[in-house]
């Protein structure tokens, strides 16, 4: 069953995924050639915990740091270690924290130093189909409809969406239902209705989409080593339309009772 957040339970959603966007506007800038993937990893546990949350990712399912760093053909669930980027590198930076029993839960791709002009390309392209498919997120539509908006603009610019993983629900866990599949059909799957909240993680390859998991039991790559991207972003459906929860509530004070 899908829940219904009341506006009061909304915002404490958004605090936590305020908390995310921090967290990742400070790992965006520490990112750089040379650089430690554990570092990285470091820098969010202490800036979670310095605002009052709690790492979402620590210890979930024995998941080993607060944050995942997937590099290149890394596609999720990379776990920090001794690897040191390198100039060139892309990396997708994911972070998750829990404010007062709810969750905020977020993803970027950024590069270290300075990329190709295919990989910026790759995440220009993913970044967009993250906002078309918050575009999709209005009462009514369908959890189809978002899948759809973003494995469209992924083969129209000569991408693949990966299969395997998948958008979600989110609120007093970090994984609730529907889960958001990045690809259509349209008009399928849970209808959206007011206090819903999805985050929304569109993963594009620039190869094929198929992808498997490494020995450590996480990595996630791609089966043909192409480059892939990830943004995520924790969305309420609302009466008024999306509200990108790390962001302030965009429609005025018309944020009623029922969302
Ligand atoms: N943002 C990812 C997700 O929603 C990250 C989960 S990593 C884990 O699935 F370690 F928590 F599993
Ligand atoms: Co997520």
């Amino acid at each position: 069953m899908t829940i219904q957040r009341s506006v009061s339970e909304l915002k404490r959603i958004s605090s936590a995924c305020m908390l995310v966007k921090s967290v990742l506007d400070e790992l965006e800038n520490a990112t750089a050639p040379g650089v430690k993937t554990k570092d990285l990893d470091r820098i969010a546990r202490e800036r979670i915990i310095k605002e009052g949350g709690r790492p979402a990712f620590l210890g979930y399912r024995g998941y080993p740091a607060s944050l995942c760093v997937s590099v290149n053909e890394e596609v999720v669930h990379g776990i920090p270690g001794e690897r040191r980027l390198e100039d060139g590198d892309i990396v997708s930076l994911d972070v998750g924290a829990v404010v007062d029993g709810y969750y905020g839960d977020g993803a970027r791709t950024v590069v270290a130093g300075k990329a190709s002009v295919e990989a910026e390309r790759l995440i220009r392209v993913t970044r967009e189909a993250l906002w078309k498919a918050i575009e999709e997120c209005h009462v009514g539509k369908r959890v189809g409809d978002i899948g759809y908006a973003i494995e469209q603009h992924a083969l129209r610019n000569g991408y693949s969406t990966v299969r395997e993983y998948a958008g979600h629900g989110i609120g007093t866990s970090l994984h609730e239902e529907p889960q958001i599949p990045n690809c259509g059909p349209p008009g399928r799957r849970e209808r959206l209705l007011t206090g819903m909240c999805l985050a929304l993680e569109p993963m594009i390859n620039v190869g094929e989409s198929a992808v498997h998991v490494l020995k450590d039991g996480w990595t996630a790559v791609t089966n043909d080593a192409g480059l892939s991207a990830h943004f995520e972003l924790a969305v309420a459906v609302t009466s008024e339309g999306p509200w990108v929860l790390e962001e302030k509530y965009p429609y005025g004070d018309r944020l009623v009772s029922n969302a």
